[in-house]
């Protein structure tokens, strides 16, 4: 062969390796070629087609160039239904899904909506990683996917408090999760700095609590939120890309910004180091009959603008950093005394029950970080979040007492860690989060398979005080969030971080090409440190 054949020929080899992120739980090539054709017809079950995903944009954003099929024609893409595969196939549930590329079809079977999104998903790549020309059929290897995930939790938790984000860059967000089969977004609404959700009964909240940011404190600030017609919005653009966003409103500490714009509702704060009164106003008064029935009417309005989250977290979190005037309080004092609780922990759990008791009502299970692990809250209603990675036992006892957990360790799934050893801006404990340390969670937990069957998922968390602009943000997230989707979605016995590496470059790109400012982890790109810059209020409404 002349060179400039053996130049064709490695060409027109056509990739029998799939560039998936993440990696398909198996993935075996058959004899023979599909050639998907310009206008070629794609298939999808009947439905109401505004509820469903835009699968036909998906594969037609990869490169393609199909169309939505009428009845009766021959086409390219089926999507099918689970349980009319030949014989020797597992039958795909919930997010699982098989692909079968032959000669003549692509048919993609599965059982859900979401199951056949993933697929489309998956066949997205391989079409985006196939040569194209203009008017030419793409060339796709035949094989069998067969695929469905390790963990039925895979999120995100994003802190709009500290600095706050706004609908487009969430969206774009949503649509890169999606991409990466992520399917849960923490949204942590609410904390000392700002309060950033609209709760119409109680309009101060977001008028005087959504003012500011972690560095901006002028009492001037522009007020940051999303209104309940946003977050609408915001949840029906998830749902349609297979993501639960849960709501974080945090109680009863981190709660300065909601007792600002009420503070009738006080129960005192803390002194930070030193003498510096960082938070004056941490925590809600956890006894006083209207501050409950207060945060029972915030809930009561998030419940209505998250029906599908099935968890409402109620944060729980770091509370006796700033229980200290709570002995001050006379409904403290009483409710101690009738409820006969020894220590301001018991009038915390009491709180935790008290709050649990309202999200149950509302038909959600409560969710709240580790420390609510030991409040004797119902098993079968609660979902805890480990966080605190120095305390190995509360996972352990979190798991013994039966609860389902979500995995979130500030080592490694913390982003507000720098994640290069040359990183100035961030934080360190003991060492911090490269990509491969997200990549190998949670290989060093030892999980035995009983563990693993009560751990619902693993979850990314970032903690914004150091993310002034949406620049830094990305640059924490990614392409670390990348890592932790293959993390959570491919069998441990199929990860493989060369192979990752291998496919995360062309990801890069993506990313770059989709306005996120990723970290690039091959040329150690130069780091966003954000020093200097000032609070963005994007996308705030007016
Ligand atoms: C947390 O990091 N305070 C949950």
């Amino acid at each position: 062969m002349k060179p400039h054949h053996l130049i064709l020929a490695a060409l027109c080899t056509l990739s029998l390796r799939a560039q998936v992120i993440p990696l398909p739980a198996d993935d075996r090539p058959r004899q023979g070629e599909f050639q998907l054709l310009p206008d070629a017809w794609m298939a999808i079950p009947a439905a109401n087609p505004e509820n469903l995903p835009d699968y036909v944009g998906l594969i037609n954003a990869a490169g393609a160039k199909v169309r939505f099929a009428p009845q009766d024609v021959a086409c390219a893409i089926q999507l099918l239904s689970a349980n009319i595969l030949p014989d020797n196939y597992p039958i795909p549930s919930g997010e699982g899904y098989v692909i079968r590329i032959t000669p003549q079809v692509i048919n993609i079977h599965a059982a859900t909506a979401v199951g056949h999104y993933y697929g489309v998903q998956t066949l997205a790549r391989l079409i985006e990683d196939a040569p194209k020309q203009p008017n030419q059929p793409i060339r796709l290897a035949c094989r069998d996917i067969v695929d469905a995930p390790r963990f039925a939790w895979r999120g995100y938790m994003l802190d709009e408090s500290r600095h706050f984000s706004g609908p487009a860059a969430v969206k774009r967000l949503l649509d890169a999760m999606a991409r990466y089969k992520l399917n849960r977004l923490h949204w942590h609404l609410t904390d000392s700095p700002a309060w950033r959700i609209e709760i119409k009964k109680y309009p101060e909240l977001t008028r005087t609590g959504g003012r500011g940011s972690e560095t901006d404190r002028r009492p001037d600030a522009p007020a940051a939120f999303y209104t309940q017609e946003q977050i609408r919005g915001i949840v029906a653009y998830a749902r349609q890309r297979g993501i639960t966003i849960i709501p974080e409103i945090d109680m009863p500490g981190h709660a300065d910004a909601a007792v600002a714009a009420y503070p009738e509702h006080d129960g005192g704060g803390f002194l930070a180091k030193g003498s510096t009164d960082k938070w004056p106003r941490f925590t809600f008064n956890p006894a006083k009959p209207a501050t409950l029935s207060f945060l029972d009417d915030i809930l009561t309005e998030v419940a209505a603008l998250f029906p599908d989250a099935g968890v409402i977290h109620f944060g729980g979190d770091e509370v006796h950093f700033g229980w200290k005037k709570w002995t001050e309080l006379p409904e403290v004092r009483d409710l101690m005394k009738r409820e006969n609780l020894k220590d301001l922990a018991a009038v915390e759990a009491w709180f935790n029950r008290r709050m649990a008791g309202t999200i149950n009502r509302l038909g959600f299970k409560t969710g709240g970080w580790d420390e609510i692990a030991a409040r004797g809250l119902p098993k079968d209603k609660t979902v805890i979040w480990w966080w605190r990675h120095d305390k190995p036992q509360v996972l352990r006892d979190s798991l013994k007492a039966g609860y389902p957990v979500i995995l979130c360790p500030r080592r490694p799934c913390y982003l507000d860690f720098v994640q290069h050893e040359s990183h100035q801006a961030g934080r360190r404990w003991g060492g911090f989060n490269p990509l491969r340390d997200t990549y190998d969670f949670p290989a060093p937990l030892d999980l035995s398979a009983a563990d693993e069957k009560q751990i619902l998922g693993i979850q990314a968390c970032l903690w914004t005080e150091t993310t002034i602009t949406r620049q830094r943000r990305d640059f924490m997230t990614w392409p670390r969030l990348v890592a932790l989707a293959e993390a959570a979605w491919t069998p441990a016995a199929k990860k493989d971080f060369t192979s990752f590496e291998t496919r995360l470059k062309p990801e890069l790109a993506w990313l770059k090409a989709h306005g996120i400012s990723a970290y690039d982890p091959f040329a150690n790109s130069p780091e966003i440190t954000d020093k200097g810059a000032k609070t963005e209020y994007l996308d705030t409404p007016e």
